[in-house]
Parts: C-alpha cells; structure tokens; sequence
C-alpha cells in the first residue's frame, strides 16, 4: 500500500468480525512498530498481545467501573457517562485481539510508545485489519490490578492499547478541522 493511502485510509475501527488474527500477521504488525524512532535509540518498548476474549471482558468490565470512579477528578468528557454505564458497551467494541505497548520509564515513554502505536496502526491498515487506540483502557492497566493482568515487568509503563482485526463495515473518513498554522518566515 502507498503511504499517503495508509495515512489517509487508516480509520479507528469500532466493529469487527471474530475472525481471529493469527500470531505471524500480529508479530508482523509489531515489527514495523518497532521501525519507529525512539529516544536515545532505546527501543524500550514491551508489547502485550491478549487474544483471550475472557480477559478482554474481564478488562472491559474493570476499565469501565475504573473510569467511572476517576472521571469525577480528572478532565475526561463527562458526556461519555452513559456509555461507561451501558453494560452492553463493550470498550475493545468485541475485537479478536489487543496489542498493549508498554514503554520502560523515562523522560519520553509516552513519546516512544505513540510513534510505535502509529506504526502499528498503518501497519494493520496495509494488513487489510482494523485498529483502534483504546483509551478507555488506559487508566485500569495502570493500576497494580491492570500491570498484574498484562503481566508487566517493573518500571514499565503501559501507554497504548490497541485492538485489531477485520473490519466488520467499512469506516467512513473522519473529517478534519484545518489546521491551526502559524507561519514565522
Ligand atoms: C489517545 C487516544 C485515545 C482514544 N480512545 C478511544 C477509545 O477509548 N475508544 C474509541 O472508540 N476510540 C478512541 N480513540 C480513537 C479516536 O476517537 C479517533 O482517533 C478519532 O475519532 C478520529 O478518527 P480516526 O482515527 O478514524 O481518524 C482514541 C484515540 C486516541 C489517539
């Protein structure tokens, strides 16, 4: 696939078919993530691969309660209230696969494990598959009980779940602002 269609093709996938996505095609994805830049060369990146739709329930239930206990501190968008409390949304929208990218701590462990995230993504899109940055997720893998599920070493840090797998309806394009540009010629 050409890049520009990569980049302009690639659409957070909400619905997917139960097709399952085999181990070479998802160590296939990693391997181009790891084609991204990292600080000081480091490469610190650690990526979880959960395929048990078991513990991917188990997840979605726990991030749901958890982000409902912490929105009430934090400046995530109340308006999503109603979806944490409907008990038929599911937050991995029933995806075969999640690939959790853990970054080792350090100044840029968020920086280092987005641009793999990314790579990720148009990686999945040249694939044919769907993928989806799950923020939903993020604030339960942190806890002792999430680091315990994704089995995590000590001083890593996880940054980007993302599930994957065939697309059950082609995604329409997102449109985009413009974008703010500030020119200093
Ligand atoms: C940090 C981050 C968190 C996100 N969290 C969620 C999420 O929890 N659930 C979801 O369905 N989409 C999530 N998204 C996907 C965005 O909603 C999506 O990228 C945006 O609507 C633009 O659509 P596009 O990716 O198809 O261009 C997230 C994206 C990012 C970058």
């Amino acid at each position: 696939m050409e890049l520009k269609e990569a980049i302009y093709g690639r659409r957070s996938t909400r619905g997917y078919t139960s097709e399952p996505v085999p181990g070479p095609v998802i160590e296939a994805l990693i391997a181009a993530a790891i084609q991204a830049p990292s600080a000081v060369n480091e490469q610190p990146w650690h990526f979880t691969i959960i395929r048990s739709q078991e513990l991917l329930d188990h997840i979605s239930t726990a991030a749901k309660a958890h982000m409902l206990r912490v929105m009430e501190s934090s400046a995530f968008p109340h308006h999503l209230h109603g979806r944490l409390q409907d008990p038929e949304f599911h937050i991995f929208h029933h995806a075969p696969a999640l690939i959790v990218i853990s970054t080792r701590e350090g100044d840029w462990h968020v920086e280092n494990a987005t641009l793999a995230a990314q790579n990720l993504m148009l990686a999945a899109h040249g694939a044919g598959l769907g993928s989806c940055w799950i923020g939903f997720a993020q604030r339960w893998l942190e806890t002792s009980e999430g680091r315990l599920a994704l089995g995590l070493p000590e001083h890593y840090q996880p940054v980007a779940p993302l599930t994957i797998g065939r697309a059950k309806h082609p995604v329409p394009p997102v449109p985009r602002e413009a974008p703010w540009l500030h020119w200093l010629d």
